[in-house]
């Protein structure tokens, strides 16, 4: 457009700016994508400064009379083009979707490249064995913190300050923190935590349970904890399963009728049980449990002695018929057992620090050491390779 526009020419303009528009649309359909082309199309003349845009815009130079024909004509004119631009459109992304479902389909045939599936660690599947044990007898999972207040740890066990019984459980204290004091089961604030330390027990938990919920109570709490020890069979951290039943009129024959059936469950049928006397602060009377030995069966005669007779191996702690025995068990040192556990009838000094009624409730407590179990069950001999995590150790085992 040269000099005033007049509206014959811009009448002119908006047809030949259709036309182009027009043609160029019908080309860039040939094109592969061509949704890029169609933008650079719309920009070209119905963009902002597009031509259609610029013709619209130059209006204002026309005569009243002259304008609405014009204004009707650029209208018409955009229209046209933005409807082609959207039928192109359409088109276009129909022609992709065609071409994509002719296309052959994704080769999934590539063969993976897998990962090699972890395993349970032996204590982990120890634990939980023994908790499924415990749980068809009744008892809940109960745990608590391992980072611990004396209180929880020692004082409500009937362990006072200075008590030599610290000795055997030598603990690491922590310079600060803060242990959490219990919930009671109203919801308000148990004792104050106290000095902090390493549980070296799970036997915390137990009194952190008795506090939060009154009688009757049966629970086992599997957890770590922590005492300054290291050797062949001692690691700084270790792991317990402690269990607790209370009630009215518990009784020393059903804390060793629930061991006797937790042995022959979990070690074999045959498996007997044997209590000494011993002694822990927070039971009355107090004993430490042996289970008879898994790899001799009670016989005390080591394996190779064993094998070759007719029922070597059979686990069925029969004396009669035994073999002649040439050398001991290397397993429980020929003496046919093995100590497992700690037990005893939980002390009244306990239930009082707890709040429960000693002359209502009576109850037993035992707790036994989670990787020795597991050293028993997969014949392993130094308790610090359960903890080295060397995967051709840990490899071995189902
Ligand atoms: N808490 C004891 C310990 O760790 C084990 C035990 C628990 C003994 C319950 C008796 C009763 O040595």
């Amino acid at each position: 457009m040269e000099g005033r526009p007049t509206p014959e020419s811009m009448l002119e303009a908006l047809d030949s700016a259709k036309r182009t528009a027009l043609a160029l649309i019908e080309e860039a359909l040939a094109e592969e994508d061509p949704a890029g082309v169609l933008e650079s199309i719309r920009l070209r003349f119905l963009g902002k400064k597009g031509e259609v845009s610029l013709i619209l815009k130059s209006m204002g130079s026309l005569s009243a009379e002259a304008r609405p024909a014009v204004g009707q004509a650029a209208n018409a004119t955009r229209d046209a083009i933005e409807s082609a631009l959207a039928r192109a459109k359409d088109t276009a992304e129909g022609a992709a979707l065609d071409r994509e479902l002719r296309a052959p389909p994704i080769d999934v045939s590539l063969p993976g490249r897998p990962v090699e599936l972890g395993r349970r660690h032996p204590v982990s599947r120890t634990g939980e064995e023994v908790v499924r044990v415990f749980e068809r007898m009744g008892f809940k999972v109960a745990s608590g913190p391992e980072i611990e207040g004396d209180f929880y740890n020692f004082e409500a066990l009937n362990i006072p300050a200075e008590h030599p019984a610290r000795d055997m459980q030598d603990t690491f204290y922590l310079a600060s923190g803060h242990p959490v004091a219990a919930t009671l089961h109203d919801g308000t604030r148990g004792p104050e935590p106290g000095e902090v330390l390493l549980r070296t027990h799970t036997s915390p938990v137990q009194v952190r349970s008795m506090l939060r919920s009154p009688p009757p109570i049966r629970i086992v709490c599997p957890g770590k904890v922590y005492r300054r020890d290291s050797d062949l069979t001692h690691t700084p951290m270790f792991h317990q399963i402690e269990g607790l039943w209370v009630d009215r009129q518990v009784t020393m024959a059903d804390l060793k009728g629930t061991l006797q059936l937790f042995a022959t469950s979990f070690f074999g049928k045959d498996t007997r049980v044997r209590l000494r006397p011993s002694y822990f602060q927070f039971t009355e009377p107090s004993a430490e449990v042996d289970v008879s030995c898994t790899l001799c069966g009670g016989s005390g005669a080591s394996r190779s002695e064993m094998e070759g007779h007719e029922d070597a191996g059979q686990g069925n702690g029969s004396i009669a018929g035994k073999p002649p025995q040439t050398g001991p068990c290397k397993t429980c040192s020929g003496t046919g057992w093995l100590e497992i556990l700690g037990a005893g009838m939980v002390d009244p000094a306990v239930f009082e620090a707890v709040g429960y009624d000693p002359d209502t409730w009576s109850g037993f407590a035992f707790g036994m050491g989670i990787d020795r179990v597991a050293m028993l069950r997969y014949r392993i001999d130094d308790l610090r390779m359960l903890f080295e995590n060397d995967a051709r150790f840990l490899d071995q085992f189902p």
